[in-house]
């Protein structure tokens, strides 16, 4: 099975190979912008034509949320056109093709766990292109949509990263505390994509590590875990303004991972002590 990986340079797709590569898959074709700009259609074409890989796992996205807002014309050639010219290639090649979602496809507003086919209603423009990604993807019949949330991976930035540093730079952080989600370990969810491509059980899937928590409860367990004694102060969304509005409830249902025989992941403050000792924090 030839498989191709985008955006390997960041979190999710550096894990991805690392996944593939501890599996024993040998023919692994890792890129990310240096290789092949996603949103050229032509070289999209002329590589996908060349390779011609079974599975596209399509990590690769415009990712700065608050940018986006800022950058709207870039963010929208990755996450829709990039994606739409990945996803056309390989319906030609019948080649399976997994695209990465978000929560922030979701307004955030219901009260309740957000279900796979509960409307998405996205409130930010990074959010809108992911959305529209999603659209192209399914014009494929042999998708698998992963919509995950507030990731974190060893190779690139994330909340904990951030937190840690500014803990050596200041002793109190205000941390938002009326936003809750799951976090997303990218080793775990690595070893759930492989899994699925193994399958050809198609469709649209949430997949976060399990349990719910708001940032400031993530952060109170970050420094926790870390040994880091700090003064956490937690605010609410209206007194830490962003560009792009964020998701109020991120938390999204598994059931249809569970219903199709695919493994939930570990509890996130399980994932937390595994990826803080993968970075050698602990
Ligand atoms: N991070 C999160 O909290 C989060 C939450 C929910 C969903 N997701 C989704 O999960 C997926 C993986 O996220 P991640 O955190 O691993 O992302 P990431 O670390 O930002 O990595 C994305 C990679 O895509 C590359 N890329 C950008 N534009 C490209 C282009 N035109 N052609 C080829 N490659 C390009 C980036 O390169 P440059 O760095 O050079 O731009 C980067 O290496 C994405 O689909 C994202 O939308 C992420």
């Amino acid at each position: 099975m030839k498989i191709v990986v985008t955006g390997v340079e960041g979190q999710l797709g550096f894990d991805v190979v690392e996944e593939l590569k501890s599996r024993k898959y040998n023919d692994i074709i890792g890129i990310d912008l240096k290789d092949l700009d996603i949103t050229n259609q032509s070289a999209v074409n002329v590589f996908m034509s060349h390779n011609k890989p079974d599975v596209v796992v399509h990590c690769a996205a415009y990712t700065a949320v608050d940018s986006a807002e800022l950058n709207k014309k870039s963010c929208y050639d990755v996450n829709v056109n990039g994606t739409k010219y990945l996803v056309e290639s390989a319906k030609k090649l019948d080649a399976k093709f997994v695209y990465i979602s978000t929560d922030y496809i979701f307004s955030g507003d219901k009260d309740k766990e957000y279900l796979v086919d509960d409307i998405p209603n996205p409130k930010s423009f990074y959010g809108e292109t992911k959305y529209l990604g999603e659209i192209e993807t399914l014009k494929h019949s042999k998708h698998f949509i992963v919509r995950i949330s507030w990731v974190f991976g060893k190779n690139g930035n994330n909340f904990i990263k951030t937190i840690l540093k500014l803990s050596k730079e200041k002793n109190k952080l205000n941390i938002v505390s009326d936003q809750i989600g799951s976090p997303t370990y990218t080793y775990d969810l690595s070893k759930l994509i492989v899994d699925m491509i193994e399958t050809d059980k198609y469709g649209v899937y949430h997949a976060t590590n399990e349990g719910i928590c708001s940032w400031f409860e993530f952060a109170k367990k970050i420094f926790e875990f870390s040994n880091i004694d700090i003064n956490l102060n937690a605010i609410s969304t209206n007194q830490y303004p962003t560009i792009a509005k964020r998701p109020r409830n991120s938390v999204m249902s598994k059931k249809n991972l569970i219903a199709n025989g695919f493994k939930p992941l570990p509890s996130w403050q399980d994932a937390l002590k595994r990826y803080l000792k993968e970075i050698e924090v602990i």
